[in-house]
C-alpha cells in the first residue's frame, strides 16, 4: 500500500505488511500552551460516547494537566523498557503520547485510534526525527498480519471497552510469540466504587463524560490463561508525595491507587 507521510489510514484498507514512511518533514508540530481549564463545579454534566467524546476532548486533551498520565506513565515506560529498532503497535493512541515518546526512543511505531480529532492531533507531532505510522479504526476491527509485533502497548484505553475478550483476541493475534504487552488503565477501585467516567471541561465550564468499566483482576487473569499470556507483573501506582507536589488538591488520595499497569508475555509455544 502506498503511503504518504503522516497520512492516517483506515484500517479497512490495510493489506499485507506495513511499510515505513518515506522520510519527509511534511508534518507540521503544534506548539501547544499550557492553559489550564481547571474542574468547574457547576452541575449538568453530558454523557458522550466513545467517539464524540475524544473528538471534541482532543483540541485540549494535551494541555489538560493529568494525574493520571503523570503516574501511570512513570511505570509504563519502565515495562516497555528498550524498545531500540523494535515493531510497536500503541493501541488507542489518541493524540500519540507513546507514539512520540517511542519513536524517540528508537521504536518502528504503529499507532491505532477510531476518534480522527485524536489522530489528527498525533499527525501534527510526527517529524522525520521521530516518525510513527497512524491508523484509523479500533482494535477489535483491525487486520495487520499475524505475529508482526515485537511490543504490543494500550495506554488508558481498555477501561472504555466494555467487554474484553475479542480485544486481546485481536491484540494477541499481531503479537509475535515471545513478546510482550503492555497495558495501563484507570484503576478499578474508579468504576468500582462509582467514578465510571473520564471526564473533561470546555472552555465554558461545561462538564463531559466518557464512560469507563471496571476490569478487574481476575478478568486479566482469565483473559491471560485464554490467550497463553503470561503475566510478569503487575503495579499499582498510588497517589504519592511526588504527585502531590504537582497535584496538591490529590493530598487527600495519598496512597490510594490511580492506574494499574500490566506486563503480560506472550507464551513462546
Ligand atoms: C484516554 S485516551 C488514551 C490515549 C493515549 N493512549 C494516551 O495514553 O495518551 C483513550 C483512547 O482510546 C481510544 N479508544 C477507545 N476505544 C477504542 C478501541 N476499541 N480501539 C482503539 N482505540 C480506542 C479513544 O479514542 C482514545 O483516544
Amino acid at each position: 500500500m502506498e503511503r504518504v507521510a503522516g497520512e492516517i489510514i483506515e484500517v479497512s484498507r490495510l493489506r499485507g505488511s506495513l511499510k515505513r514512511p518515506s522520510r519527509s518533514d511534511k508534518c507540521p508540530v503544534e506548539v501547544v500552551s499550557m492553559t489550564r481549564l481547571g474542574p468547574d463545579l457547576r452541575p449538568g454534566y453530558k454523557k458522550l460516547d466513545i467517539v464524540e467524546g475524544y473528538d471534541k476532548w482532543a483540541a485540549t486533551y494535551d494541555r489538560d494537566p493529568n494525574p493520571l498520565i503523570a503516574l501511570e506513565e512513570r511505570v509504563t515506560l519502565e515495562f516497555v523498557g528498550n524498545v531500540r529498532g523494535q515493531r510497536v503497535l500503541d493501541l488507542g493512541c489518541g493524540t500519540g503520547r507513546y507514539c512520540v515518546l517511542l519513536a524517540e526512543r528508537g521504536a518502528i511505531v504503529v499507532g491505532i485510534d477510531p476518534s480522527s480529532e485524536m489522530l489528527e492531533h498525533a499527525r501534527r507531532k510526527y517529524t522525520p526525527a521521530r516518525q510513527f505510522e497512524l491508523y484509523h479504526g479500533t482494535i477489535e476491527e483491525m487486520s495487520f498480519p499475524s505475529e508482526h509485533f515485537d511490543l504490543v502497548l494500550s495506554a488508558l484505553t481498555l477501561g472504555h471497552i466494555p467487554e474484553l475478550e475479542p480485544t486481546f483476541a485481536a491484540a494477541v493475534r499481531v503479537l509475535k510469540k515471545g513478546s510482550q504487552m503492555v497495558i495501563s488503565d484507570a484503576h478499578p477501585y474508579w468504576p468500582v466504587s462509582g467514578h465510571d467516567y473520564t471526564e473533561f471541561f470546555d472552555q465554558t465550564g461545561q462538564e463531559y463524560r466518557i464512560p469507563i468499566y471496571p476490569h478487574l483482576f481476575e478478568e486479566y487473569w482469565h483473559l491471560s490463561r485464554k490467550f497463553r499470556l503470561r503475566v510478569e507483573d503487575i503495579r499499582e501506582p498510588k497517589v504519592d508525595a511526588r504527585l502531590i507536589e504537582r497535584f496538591p488538591s490529590l493530598e487527600g488520595y495519598r496512597g490510594i491507587p490511580l492506574a494499574v499497569v500490566l506486563k503480560l508475555a506472550k507464551c513462546s509455544r
